[in-house]
This record gives C-alpha cells, sequence and structure tokens, in this order.
C-alpha cells in the first residue's frame, strides 16, 4: 500500500505534503515524491529513501507553488527505483499523478499509448494513468472528462490523484481509500486522514467510482456519469491527535504500552456484539477469515466458540478462501476481521461469501472502512489509530471483542479491569525482556509453542517476530515438536513456551525438558518459574481470559527490543506496509 496526498490551497503546498506523507509512512516507504505547480510548470522530485532524508537531500522545501501532488510508495509493480518512484508525468508534461494499487490492463494500455506516441520513463503499471489522462485532455470537458475517460479504460483497484498544468487537480478511488479534506478554502485529498488531520477537520468519504474534482471554481465531486453528488462532511475524530508518539522512541512501544487503556473500548457498542454472537449461534456454517494477525486472532475465535458455545466453526486464511469458493454453505455468516478493514485479501473473501449468500459480519478498528461498509453487522475494536505497521495493540483488542461475543453465548463473562491489570502487569517484565533481547540479538531460529487457543498466540508471537527482528520464527502445537521439528533443535535454537495454568501446564513443562536435553535454550511465559526454563518472563496470575490476552505482550515487547538490538526499525519492518491492498 502507498499513502497519497494532494492539496490545492492558499499555503506552500511542498510543506503541506511533506508532512502529510510523514504522518502516513507507516503505509509505505520505499521512495518519496512530490509534484507542485510551480508557476505555469509542473515540478516534480522524487527519490528512494524515506521522507526526512529525501527531503532533505532533495530540498524538497525549495519546490514553490500552491497546490501539488505526494507520494510514498510500496513497491508492488516495477522494483522500488527512483524511476519507478511517484509521481509520474505524463509525455507532454500536463499531468502528473501519484497511485496507490494496481492496475490490471497496464501492459496492453501501455503498448496502445506508445503507438500513439506516448512514452514511458518507469517500470511501473501507475504511469499509465498519467499517459492516459493527458490524452484524453482535449475532450472538451476539461479535466473531470479526462479522468472520467481514464477509469473507464482502466481494471483493477485503485486511488489516484493527479495535477494538471492548468492548475487543477483531481482524484478518484476503486476499491482503495480516498478521503478528502476541506479546510477554509484549501481542500487535501489522501489515503488516510493521516495526511492532513493537523490542517482539515471536515472530512467526505469518498464513494467508489466518484471523481474529485478542485479547481478555481473550488471543490466538485462525480459520480461515474459525470454527475455532481451530493456529499457529506464527517468531522475527523479527535483520536486521531493521538498518532503522534508522545515521549516514546517509537510508534510500536507507544502502541505496545498504552494497551492497558485501549482495550476498554473495544466492542463497547453492546447491543453489535449481542447481534453478532445471535447470528453466529444461529448460523449453519461460520467462516472465520482475517490475515497475519488478524487470522491469528480468527483462530483464537475459534476456539472459543468451540470451547465456550460448542460452535464448530472454520477459521481460513482470507487468501485462501477463492480455493474454498465452491464448498462454501449457502446461509452461513462468515466473520471477517481486519484492523484496516482495507485488505484486499479479505475484502475479496467478503464479496466472494456474499456471492455464495452468506452474511458478512466484521470486526474492524476502522469503521469506514470498505470491510465495515460491505457488512451486514460490524463490531468495532475502538483501539484509535495503529500507526506502527507490525499489529499489537488491534490483536489485543480483537481478542477482547471476542471474549465479549462468547461471554454473550455462555463463556466466561470478562472483567475490562481485571484485563487491564494483566497486561499492565506483563508490561513489567520490560527491563527483564531488554536483557533477553540482548542475548537474541545474534540468533538465527526461535520457535514458539503453544497449546489449544495458546497456539493461536504462538502465531502471533512468531510473527511479531519474524516482522520486527528479521529472525526466523516458527510456532507450533507443543505436542507437535516430538513429530520432526525436534530434528532442528542444538544449542543455538532458542525456544519460547508459552505455558498458561491449567491441564496442558504439565505437558508444557515436559516439552520443556525435552528442548533442553537437546541443548536449546527455554524461555517459559508462566505465572511461576520452573526448573524446565532457562529464563522466565512472568505473567501475572488472573483469570483465564485476561491470561490469554496479556500473554502476547512480554513476546511484543521482546519483539522490539530485539528490533533494536539488531538496528531494525521497529515501526516500518523492510518490505511490509501496514494494510495490504493487493492480491
Ligand atoms: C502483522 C500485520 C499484518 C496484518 C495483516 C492484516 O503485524 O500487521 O499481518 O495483520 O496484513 O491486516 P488487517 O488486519 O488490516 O486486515
Amino acid at each position: 500500500m502507498c499513502s497519497i496526498i494532494g492539496y490545492r490551497g492558499g499555503r506552500k503546498a511542498v510543506r503541506v505534503l511533506i508532512n502529510g506523507l510523514r504522518n502516513m509512512e507507516y503505509r509505505g516507504y520505499d521512495s518519496v515524491g512530490v509534484a507542485t505547480m510551480d508557476g505555469a510548470k509542473i515540478q516534480v522530485r522524487k527519490r528512494v529513501g524515506r521522507v526526512d532524508d529525501v527531503s532533505k537531500a532533495m530540498g524538497l522545501d525549495e519546490l514553490g507553488g500552491t497546490s501539488g501532488v505526494g507520494h510514498t510508495r510500496w513497491a508492488t509493480q516495477g522494483a522500488p527505483t527512483d524511476r519507478n518512484a511517484h509521481p509520474h508525468v505524463s509525455s507532454g508534461g500536463r499531468v502528473a499523478i501519484v497511485h496507490n494499487g494496481t492496475i490490471e490492463n497496464f501492459a496492453e494500455l501501455r503498448t496502445s499509448l506508445e503507438s500513439q506516441g506516448f512514452s514511458f520513463k518507469s517500470e511501473t503499471d501507475s504511469e499509465v494513468i498519467a499517459n492516459l489522462l493527458e490524452s484524453e485532455l482535449d475532450g472538451g470537458d476539461g479535466v473531470r472528462g479526462a479522468v472520467l475517460r481514464t477509469i473507464a479504460k482502466i481494471r483493477g483497484h485503485y486511488t489516484f490523484a493527479a495535477i494538471f498544468n492548468d492548475g487543477s487537480m483531481a482524484a478518484t478511488r476503486r476499491r482503495e481509500s480516498l478521503i478528502v479534506g476541506v479546510g477554509d478554502g484549501e481542500y487535501y485529498v489522501s489515503s488516510d486522514v493521516h495526511g492532513f488531520v493537523e490542517y482539515a477537520n471536515d472530512v467526505i468519504y469518498v464513494n467508489d467510482g466518484d471523481v474529485v474534482v478542485i479547481d478555481d471554481d473550488g471543490l466538485g465531486i462525480y459520480d461515474g456519469d459525470g454527475r455532481r453528488v451530493t456529499t457529506e462532511l464527517t468531522k475527523v475524530s479527535r483520536e486521531l491527535a493521538t498518532i503522534y508518539k508522545e515521549d516514546y522512541a517509537h510508534h510500536t512501544l507507544k502502541e505496545i504500552s498504552e494497551q492497558p487503556d485501549v482495550i476498554g473500548a473495544a466492542g463497547a457498542d453492546e447491543s453489535a456484539v449481542s447481534a453478532v454472537a445471535r447470528s453466529l449461534r444461529d448460523a449453519g456454517t461460520v467462516y472465520i477469515v482475517g490475515s497475519g494477525t488478524s487470522y491469528n486472532a480468527a483462530l483464537a475465535a475459534k476456539h472459543l466458540l468451540l470451547e465456550y458455545a460448542s460452535i464448530r466453526a472454520e477459521a481460513i486464511v482470507a487468501s485462501e478462501i477463492p480455493v474454498h469458493a465452491r464448498s462454501l454453505e449457502r446461509g452461513g455468516i462468515m466473520l471477517a476481521i481486519s484492523q484496516s478493514g482495507e485488505s484486499a485479501d479479505v475484502l475479496e473473501a467478503a464479496g466472494i461469501a456474499r456471492n455464495a449468500g452468506i452474511d458478512v459480519i466484521s470486526i474492524v478498528n476502522h469503521p469506514n472502512s470498505a470491510l465495515a461498509r460491505e457488512s451486514t453487522d460490524v463490531i468495532r475494536i475502538n483501539c484509535g489509530p495503529e500507526i506502527g505497521v507490525a499489529a499489537t495493540k488491534s490483536f489485543l483488542s480483537q481478542l477482547v471483542v471476542l471474549y465479549k461475543i462468547v461471554g454473550e453465548l455462555g463463556g466466561p463473562g470478562i472483567d475490562q479491569e481485571v484485563i487491564s491489570q494483566a497486561i499492565s502487569g506483563a508490561l513489567e517484565s520490560g527491563p527483564h525482556v531488554k536483557e533477553i533481547a540482548r542475548r537474541l540479538r545474534d540468533v538465527n531460529d526461535v520457535y514458539v509453542l503453544g497449546r489449544g487457543i495458546h497456539y493461536a498466540i504462538a502465531l502471533e508471537a512468531a510473527l511479531k517476530l519474524k516482522e520486527l527482528t528479521y529472525i526466523h520464527a516458527e510456532a507450533m502445537p507443543g505436542g507437535e515438536l516430538k513429530h520432526g521439528p525436534l530434528a532442528l533443535l542444538d544449542e543455538d535454537t532458542n525456544v519460547i513456551i508459552i505455558n498458561p495454568p491449567g491441564t496442558t501446564h504439565d505437558d508444557a513443562l515436559a516439552d520443556a525438558a525435552k528442548i533442553r536435553a537437546r541443548g536449546a535454550h527455554v524461555i517459559g511465559i508462566d505465572t511461576a518459574d520452573s526448573d524446565a526454563y532457562d529464563d522466565w518472563i512472568p505473567i501475572p496470575e488472573s483469570d483465564e481470559a485476561a491470561h490469554t490476552i496479556a500473554e502476547i505482550v512480554p513476546i511484543q515487547l521482546l519483539a522490539y527490543y530485539t528490533a533494536l538490538e539488531r538496528d531494525t526499525n521497529p515501526d516500518r519492518p523492510r518490505n511490509l506496509a501496514k494494510s495490504v491492498t493487493v492480491r
């Protein structure tokens, strides 16, 4: 996913653009670029690197003009190079565009445009948009007509914004986000509100296929037939102020640390939780889908529904749903879990479900996301903006919602205060975890074991370690170790055992003994120390739900501190983007 920002108003555009890109850099950070209308000419500066570095190295602040577009890229089509960085300018220099998403038919469009004399400088799919817009500009109906004819020709998922050398700006979207910010005589277009939240409080969520035009007459939004649409202004939520890191070194640390406080708002709408619980109880079949961390929450949901509500559900990685499309049973329910509500794999899974006559219910953080808008019922996790690329507080908030749902179905009632205390207690392991992180600096492999629902937590632990530290980390159910993976263990291996009190506790200690007998190092996450552990990370005694929700916290910290030891940026792991809006 990339970030897009556009501005037209009275300020020095490049400053607004750079600030917006800095706030959205978590969305993609391979390269940075801006284009402004400086005099009668579009000026472009772009390069591989991070916003602040590129801005300094290329003197972006020197660009004049009060309108422009900017972009940070997460490379999909074409390597992360200077040439492939956005904005892309049309051959005749009349249009500059920034794009997020995929243009599926770019190759044929490129061939056709080349045969008409248009030239290309990059390997991206995006550049066809610039040349298509230029090729359509002389239709006599201005920028609006050019954009409408362009989107009629392109296929795929996209948002793009363009500036034209007549001083106007346009933007449109198809299955990617686009938000317009409305200030006093000034307008912003952006992939998300973080792009302009400091300047404008009123926003318009643009509908799929609508075209935004900003020119001397102000703002106009048009449907696919070119008719003006009426739009609603929404006040930007105050919670967005929390995107700033305050005194924390990284957003990831801030987001881990604020978990005791944010979980209180998860699933706060009790009637929504009850409605979803009823639908799950009455459904023929329940499919729970998600990607990455949200899939790990889906797997936890499967355990909870079975254990507490005797509901047999299938947890399926969202990108696998197309493979199962033919076997989905009409009348079932799909419970789709997604922090962003914009992951392409999850949206596709939801679309397939709806086509199969299956209602989609979602658990999301972003209430205006595509997934939320397309769902029959929605439960919000309400954890505020998650800026660190790796999911942390959203996972805990998802678990809280899931416990609330099963609470309605006969499961254990949860006490938010008890959960907050358990998380705060787990956070106290920070100094000890830092020491362990020092030892993990040079290791190559970490295994994480958990049984039952704690296997889902182990998967999440391994994912956090992979993402933040680039160490190979693998989760497995504790009992599986002896069926093969034991062959991998030697004195250089570290094994984390998630070992809650209860029926599996002794089995996990027996796993630990087998591991230590092979010379590997065991880190136990437990309420009590044991001789079976080389290192013990304590989790405070608590009830079952609070324990399960809190036990990922020390591993989040471990991943964070190990990232610092290994000199990687925990907020922006290489090759990743906050939400993956491509398939
Ligand atoms: C992991 C992570 C990703 C996301 C995944 C799904 O730390 O951030 O694995 O969990 O891309 O994203 P959402 O939940 O937005 O659908």
